[in-house]
């Protein structure tokens, strides 16, 4: 993505706020980013909000009114590495698949000799509706790239035809595009995952639960499934899972859950990366009922300790297997891995500190330290989106040859 040159239009639509996103997740990679607007769009998101995060004035008029001078479509089409509209409305996807050039984005995707791709963005019916169907299929036979969103297996009642992909989605197929196919590296590779959070019940409407998202978990099985490997993934409740061929997700809810399912695989991989931040406690005796306020008065909890999965497993394997932690820390962190490294006979450790803005739980971004026990080296990496962190451990298992 360094260096490429994309126009980013931007439609009339609710979900042009997320446009700032998919802007701001543009430059962090080093691309540079021309936006383009309709005049609808402008009554949805500022154009300063843009021009702030891209850096050149935002482009949406054909005469610029105070100086005259013109916006050349043809220069912008020409200039552009890929064209991406997001959101789409259904106006400009029917505009763009009948040569309606009224506007300067639509101009631009006349001329764009790049690649071009389109997120929809709509309500149910404008998407259900022939015409709109009729446009993204012309579109897509012109060669148009439609990114419509992935969903996960617990996210699809919350996926509607028609809601524009999210930012990071719209980003990572660009970034495939650009990046090519995956080298199948991993082919023959079983791996086991941990990922997302755990939920410890106290009665059936609360549980003791913590921040993780599981996106961190989710970059790396994409990675690692990308590059040919199977990976039986574990994950505790989260809104978006992993989707591939490759991928079967195993979900789960507490700590123990988890621990059964990596069992009961035990035997049947090469490699297993812990990510899922386990709940260390559950409550020893949760309340069959709904604990009432009014009767219990003040409350303390009696817990008990989990199982710790990684070190029971890590008791368990075999000189064939690696174990791949993760190491969530605020303070003391070497020493804290150091310990972790040899209590859970881990092979590597990915440490991420709470103290790094931009780091650890739900964001899209990581700032992480590799530690490895082969020659006790580690590998700091710069902050980078949570795609690129899982792509930087993955190579670097590679590297040292875990796999
Ligand atoms: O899910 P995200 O929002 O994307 O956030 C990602 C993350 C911050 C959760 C992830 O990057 C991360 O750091 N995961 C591990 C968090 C954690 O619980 O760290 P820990 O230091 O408590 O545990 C050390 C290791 O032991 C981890 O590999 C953990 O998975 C494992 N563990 C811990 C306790 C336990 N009972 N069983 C375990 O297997």
């Amino acid at each position: 993505m360094k260096g490429k040159k994309i126009v980013l239009g931007i439609t009339g639509s609710i979900a042009a706020y997320k446009s700032a996103v998919l802007a701001r997740l543009l430059v962090k990679a080093g691309a540079e980013v021309q936006v383009v607007m309709t005049p609808a769009a402008k009554e949805f998101i500022a154009p300063l909000t843009l021009s702030t995060l891209t850096g050149p004035a935002v482009l949406s008029e054909f005469f610029e009114e105070r100086s005259g001078s013109w916006n050349s479509h043809v220069d912008l089409g020409v200039w552009a590495d890929a064209m991406v509209i997001a959101p789409a409305t259904a106006s400009t996807l029917g505009k763009m698949a009948n040569g309606i050039a009224d506007n300067l984005l639509v101009t631009t995707y006349l001329s764009c000799r790049a690649p071009v791709f389109v997120a929809p963005a709509m309500d149910l019916d404008m998407f259900a509706h022939p015409s709109t169907k009729r446009s993204l299929e012309t579109l897509a036979s012109w060669g148009v790239h439609i990114i419509e969103p992935k969903e996960g297996e617990l996210a699809s009642h919350l996926v509607g035809k028609g809601r524009m992909a999210e930012p990071e989605e719209i980003f990572q197929t660009l970034e495939k595009y650009f990046d090519g196919p995956a080298k199948k590296t991993l082919e023959g590779l079983s791996v086991l995952m941990t990922s997302g959070p755990t939920y410890e019940k106290i009665d059936p409407v609360r549980f003791i639960g913590n921040y993780s998202s599981g996106k961190m978990g989710k970059a790396i099985a994409e990675e690692l499934a990308e590059r040919g490997a199977k990976v039986t993934f574990v994950s505790g409740p989260v809104e978006s899972l992993p989707k591939s061929d490759n991928i079967h997700v195993v979900s789960v809810e507490s700590a123990e859950e988890m621990y059964r399912a990596c069992l009961s695989v035990r035997d049947e991989y090469d490699v297993a990366v812990f990510c899922a931040a386990v709940a260390d406690y559950r409550v020893a005796t949760p309340n069959d009922h709904k604990i009432k306020r009014e009767q219990v008065g003040a409350l303390s909890l009696d817990l008990i300790p989990n199982p710790d999965i990684s070190a029971e497993l890590g008791k368990l394997k075999s000189a064939k297997q690696w174990h791949i932690g993760f190491a969530l820390e605020t303070n003391a962190e070497s020493e804290a891995v150091i310990d972790k490294m040899s209590r859970k006979h881990l092979d590597m450790i990915v440490l991420n500190s709470l103290q790094n803005e931009g780091a650890g739980f739900k964001v899209d971004t990581n700032k992480v330290t590799i530690f490895d026990a082969l020659n006790g080296g580690t590998v700091d990496l710069p902050l980078m989106s949570k795609r690129n962190v899982a792509k930087a451990i993955v190579d670097r298992m590679e590297e040292l040859r875990f796999i």
